[in-house]
């Protein structure tokens, strides 16, 4: 079912992979600005109320009535470009404004690890080790270890580039027994004008299938790439980042993908039951106690019904 979710993509390429040059200029205006201008250098400690004036971050005070807590929390990011430049530029402004969170931050990019191409052994979905010998393991390493994530790549003939969709292959393993649940992620693609929605729709499907709880998108297309990231674009995001997972309401889509892994690890006879009976997940609607309320609750025992009988 996830296989048919991810590989239902169109491939219309209507845009150009080159961003004139004075939007780079702009960019790099915009990033330098951001940094020294536009935000205070100090941070702003969740608890501590913002200063006054002309300070953007205002959902700071929203994420301290909530009781939240955003200092020391580690994020990852993510970068699927093979360059430095558009998405790159997003990311940097994207770190100011989760460093006056007192969040503290690190960019990856994929094209600095070794990443092989899965060659559909499947020996991580029967719970075996992984084929290929190369550096996955300390990415999906940094990945468990971060407290949110940030997933982000170009777009490149309406999805991911392939680069990050090798990456994305390589990490079948959590489909079946996700070590991520309950992170908060978020997505960021840069374009030249096309694929945005298909794009969002790989990484929602893709982050989905790990557990993550799902923090928004920050989109920018070639007459959009110098606006600068505003504080508002985050602000799902660091809600999710402070908050207790309990808080979170599940989409119905989660549920759905929940359940899949549940029917799943029921009918496994290996590794996969083991590793959900030890989480106790097996017994539940879904994999934490949240906000389910009495209509999710019911659609994931429906789910598990009919999902049970169809793959019989
Ligand atoms: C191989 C390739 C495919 C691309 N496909 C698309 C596309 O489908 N739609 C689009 O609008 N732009 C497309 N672009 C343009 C990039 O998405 C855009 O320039 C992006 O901002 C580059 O980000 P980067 O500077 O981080 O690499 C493509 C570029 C390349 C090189």
């Amino acid at each position: 079912m996830f296989y048919a979710g991810t590989l239902c993509y169109s491939f219309i390429y209507a845009g150009t992979n080159t961003i004139p040059a004075p939007y780079c200029a702009d960019i790099e205006r915009v990033v330098e600005k951001s940094a020294a201008d536009v935000w205070p250098e100090k941070p702003v400690a969740a608890g501590s109320s913002a200063p006054k004036g002309k300070n953007p971050h205002a959902c700071v005070r929203t994420l301290t009535l909530l009781g939240g807590q955003t200092v020391g929390k580690k994020v990852l990011m993510i970068d699927g470009s093979a360059r430095r430049r558009n998405t790159y530029n997003i990311l940097l402004q994207i770190e100011q404004v989760l460093k006056t969170h007192g969040t503290k931050v690190e960019i990856l990019n994929l094209f600095d690890y070794q990443i092989e191409d899965c060659i559909g052994c499947e020996a991580c979905v029967s719970c075996k080790e992984c084929a290929k010998k190369d550096d996955m393991p300390i990415l999906m390493r940094k990945i468990m270890d971060s407290d949110g994530l940030i997933l982000s790549s170009p777009v490149y003939m309406s999805c991911v580039t392939s680069r990050f969709k090798t990456f994305a292959d390589r990490t079948n393993t959590w489909v079946h027994k996700p070590e991520t649940v309950g992170k908060p992620v978020m997505f960021v693609a840069t374009t030249a004008s096309t694929g945005l929605k298909e794009t969002k729709r790989f990484f929602e499907l893709f982050a989905t299938g790990f557990g993550a709880r799902k923090g928004g998108l920050v989109a920018r297309s070639g007459k959009t790439l110098g606006k600068p990231v505003q504080e508002k674009e985050l602000s799902r995001f660091l809600t999710l980042l402070a908050q207790d997972k309990r808080y979170y309401r599940p989409a119905m889509s989660e549920i759905v993908m929940f359940t899949v892994g549940k029917v799943l690890a029921t009918k496994s006879t290996g590794d996969d039951r083991r590793f959900w009976e030890e989480r106790e997940w097996l017994n539940r609607n879904y994999y934490y106690p949240c906000k389910m309320g009495p209509v999710r609750n019911l659609f994931s025992k429906l789910m598990f019904r009919v999902i049970s009988n169809a793959m019989r």
